[in-house]
């Protein structure tokens, strides 16, 4: 039989697009293999948001070059975001490469092996909502699933390359949605993620039209209390009072958001096309709390945005105190194909970017602390799931309802149970604490 090493970078969208890639392949006859060495076919699932893991992508490619020589019939294929972005000249550039397949077409993997030697590209987008229904999911974990409810996005932010490669929104039916989960539901999963760029404008183009509180809504019903819900990620904009009566009321929806905010500057939102200003995510962040008062919020920051000034980046770090962040992800600004803000004349040296992403790092870091100390004396509810543990057998790992990371002893602990945790230690990254018998 056939080996497959597949090798993943990037976001949640990516993990589960590798899920289905190995879902396909499995059902092709291939098995899977950890060594490149063993491997017959090699794929990159790339991600293009940020230059560092662009390049992370081609520094790994050029280390197969002398593999596809000494073994013959391997075949190297690139899928994902930079498989859509440089298309035909990945081909061009890396000799050695068999195929190139963007986002929306991992159907054709399969194909493409088939087909024989002839190098393929497979980068036409589909019209609409591109994963076919019995395209089965081979999931790494038994516990957590991803359920992708939209793909692409519509904003065009001006920094990102995500309209470009992922293409425009699309919402998948309802139905299927429901019917994934009810079927992830009797395979004894405890939790769903569910996934899109802007996972907050879902349902809104299809016919008949659909919010994603009503499908949330449809979600809890059907599963009733046996898993948990979450989605990410959310857009600021798209913020609603139904959403944040929704996080409060609904029972299986965790008490936790992902609402990046990217600036805490006007001037710099405005210049990013973010759709949004600060007083309104000031406003959202006020009514989830108002609703929710146990959210836990976390959040994508980009510092050194092009013409970002030391008073426009303070805005910035007075925002992630003022809202006092559970987390966040910081990024350096990095120019991207396509994208307006590559064009924008007033780039920062990195030497700028990199001393803001410390300062902002640091920040972030004692936000996280002070947000988790409150946990200190609380009991906690924790689904249990080794994926969380770092290699510590004596102590058993899981996550509470806001997604913090909890680390605990105890006896007789299943994977999958959800169990009470006494809080009696905390850093900015997990709790710890010992289980209790309630
Ligand atoms: N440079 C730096 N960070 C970026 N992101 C998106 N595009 C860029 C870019 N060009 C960040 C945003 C987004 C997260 C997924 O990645 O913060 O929310
Ligand atoms: Fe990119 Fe903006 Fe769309 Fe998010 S909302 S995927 S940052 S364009």
């Amino acid at each position: 039989m056939p080996k497959l090493k597949l090798i993943t970078f990037g976001c949640q969208a990516n993990e589960l697009d590798s899920e289905r890639i190995t879902g396909l392949l499995l059902r092709e006859g291939y098995t899977l293999t950890e060594r490149e060495e063993d491997a017959d076919l090699i794929l990159l699932n790339t991600c293009a948001i940020r230059e560092k893991a662009e390049h992370k992508v081609y520094s790994r490619l050029g280390t197969f070059q002398v593999l596809k020589r000494q073994r013959a019939g391997l075949k190297i294929g690139i899928c994902g975001c930079v498989a859509q972005q440089e298309g035909q000249a990945l081909l061009k550039r890396f000799p050695y490469l068999d195929f190139v397949v963007g986002p929306g077409q991992l159907t054709a993997i399969a194909p493409l092996l088939q087909a024989g030697t002839a190098r393929g590209l497979a980068t036409a987008r589909a019209p609409g909502y591109s994963y076919p229904v019995d395209a089965p999911v081979q999931r790494q974990n038994s516990i957590r699933a991803w359920v992708s409810i939209m793909e692409g996005c519509d904003r065009f932010c001006t920094f990102c390359v995500v309209p470009f490669t992922r293409g425009r929104e699309r919402s998948r039916p309802p139905e299927e949605i429901v019917e994934e989960i009810r079927g992830l539901k009797r395979q004894g999963y405890r939790e769903v993620t569910l996934l899109g760029q802007t996972v907050n404008s879902y349902g809104r183009k299809l016919t008949p039209p659909i919010s994603f509180v009503e499908l949330l809504r449809r979600i809890d019903h059907l599963v009733d209390g046996h898993m948990r819900v979450r989605f990410t990620s959310p857009h600021p904009s798209d913020v609603t009072d139904e959403l944040a009566a929704a996080l409060a009321e609904l029972p299986s929806l965790c008490e936790q958001i992902h609402l990046p905010v990217q600036s805490g500057s006007d001037r710099i939102l405005h210049r990013m096309k973010r759709g949004h200003d600060r007083d309104e995510y000031l406003e959202k962040v006020a009514l989830l709390r108002a609703k929710a008062p146990e959210i836990a919020i976390t959040t994508d920051i980009i510092v050194g945005f092009p013409g970002e000034t030391e008073e426009d980046f303070q805005a910035t770090l007075d925002l992630m105190q003022e809202v006092g962040y559970d987390g966040a992800f910081i990024f350096k600004y990095s120019p991207r194909p396509h994208t307006e803000a590559e064009e924008m004349p007033d780039q920062l040296s990195e030497e700028v970017r990199g001393r803001r992403l410390e300062q902002a790092l640091v920040l972030m870091n004692r936000l996280s602390l002070e947000r988790n100390r409150a946990y200190l004396g609380r009991t906690v509810e924790v689904l249990v799931n080794r994926e969380d543990a770092k290699g510590d057998s004596v102590r058993h790992s899981g996550r509470t309802r806001q997604n913090k990371i909890v680390h605990f002893s105890g006896e007789g602990v299943e994977d999958g149970s959800v169990v009470s945790v006494a809080i009696t230690w905390a850093s900015a990254l997990y709790l710890q604490g010992e289980m209790v018998c309630l």
